[in-house]
């Protein structure tokens, strides 16, 4: 078995961090997105991983590297533009020769491992009948869905009166079920026939979900499981601190970093080495990153703060901060995003108004 991690592509939802900034490197709880894929793989098994850049290769590649920190071994695999889902499978052909693979979008974030998933299609593979009573013959692909509120912004399936997968459209404007695909597909090598025999759909990309549609109106089995846990593509701002919010919830507390007698540091907060909290409160789950400052501030529930940063005169909740930005003197923040090197702080200047300085596509909420 094999993995393949799509993280090519334009994160245009997540603009303007991803001007600069792949998105499957936004962090969640100090962690790029991306990691927890290649962690996952490598606790199921999978040694051999393939990832799909695109204009953000040099970053990728930076952070990522050789693969030998997660036990994995990793190689890049250039794809021009992003041309859809299965044009990444289709440019992965060599790497992937005849083996059975594991997609994994490195956008998407799952709570569920992918070891019972990946067991399920080895064993589905070899005794179909035993495990879901069919004769369908062996498990081509096996795919996970979720029940979802906007099935029009996904891949949906349409199940048949016997439970099976019948049909799978991509984001369709009726959708035939509320059952979303997951972005974690497993594959054999008959994927490879699909991807070729599939056209670009009305956006121009060749799509996933056509493939597995292909797999499906040729009568190869394709088996399904409804997904265990939560599950957040986190390529829009909400959905990554509800992430952000998620994987805080099981930090372990470590302070590494200093606290002085002023300060309080209550229940699940991870103070990075080299961090300082200085007259300040620090209420948890809260991950504080390395030589990052808190001073005179309240760091509320659910903040993640990157490396680097200083937080002074100010209280910030639900948020996630990256690497070296400043906030100072400004109040209250909440539910926000704040990318890196931003500075937020209070004028001297006692004319009224607020004094901005925006990237293209920022959002500002003023409460
Ligand atoms: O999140 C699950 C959904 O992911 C599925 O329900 C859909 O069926 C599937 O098409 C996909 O939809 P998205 O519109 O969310 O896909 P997105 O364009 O965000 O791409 C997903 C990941 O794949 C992302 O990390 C970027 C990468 N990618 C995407 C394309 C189109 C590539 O590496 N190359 C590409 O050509």
């Amino acid at each position: 078995m094999k993995g393949l991690i799509l993280s090519g592509g334009a994160g245009t939802r997540l603009r303007p961090l991803t001007h600069t900034r792949a998105k499957q490197l936004v962090p969640i709880a100090n962690k790029p997105v991306l990691f927890y894929g290649i962690e996952d793989m490598a606790a199921a098994g999978i040694t051999e991983v393939a990832i799909v850049v695109g204009d953000t290769a040099g970053e990728i590649q930076e952070a990522v590297g050789d693969g030998a920190r997660f036990g994995v071994q990793i190689t890049y695999i250039h794809q021009e533009a992003p041309l859809g889902l299965a044009h990444c499978v289709l440019i992965a052909r060599d790497f992937l020769g005849d083996d059975c693979f594991v997609m994994y979008l490195g956008d998407n974030m799952l709570e569920q491992g992918l070891a019972e998933f990946v067991e399920r299609f080895e064993a589905r593979r070899q005794r179909p009948s035993l495990l879901d009573g069919s004769d369908a013959g062996p498990c081509r692909a096996q795919i996970l869905l979720a029940p979802v509120e906007n099935p029009s912004s996904f891949g949906v399936a349409e199940i048949g009166p016997d439970g099976r997968v019948v049909n799978l459209v991509e984001k369709p404007a009726q959708p035939p079920s509320n059952l979303a695909l997951v972005g974690v597909y497993l594959f054999d090598s008959v994927i490879h026939d699909a991807v070729r025999a599939i056209e670009p759909s009305d956006r121009g990309e060749l799509e996933i979900t056509d493939a597995l549609a292909w797999l499906i109106h040729g009568g190869h089995h394709v088996s399904h499981q409804l997904l265990d846990g939560w599950w957040i593509d986190t390529g829009k701002k909400d959905p990554l601190l509800e992430c952000n919010r998620l994987v805080l919830d099981t930090i372990v507390r470590r302070v590494d970093g200093g606290v002085d007698g002023a300060s309080k540091v209550e229940g699940r907060v991870v103070v990075s080495p080299g961090a300082k909290i200085v007259n300040s409160t620090v209420r948890g789950p809260v991950v504080i990153g390395e030589d990052t400052r808190i001073e005179n501030a309240f760091i509320g529930p659910y903040t993640s703060i990157g490396k680097g940063c200083a937080i002074t005169d100010a209280e910030l909740d639900h948020s996630v901060v990256l690497d070296h930005s400043r906030i100072d003197g400004v109040g209250r923040i909440t539910d926000s995003l704040v990318g890196q090197q931003v500075q937020v702080s209070r004028s001297p200047d006692l004319r009224r108004g607020l004094r901005l300085m925006l990237g293209d596509h920022s959002h500002l909420e003023l409460g």
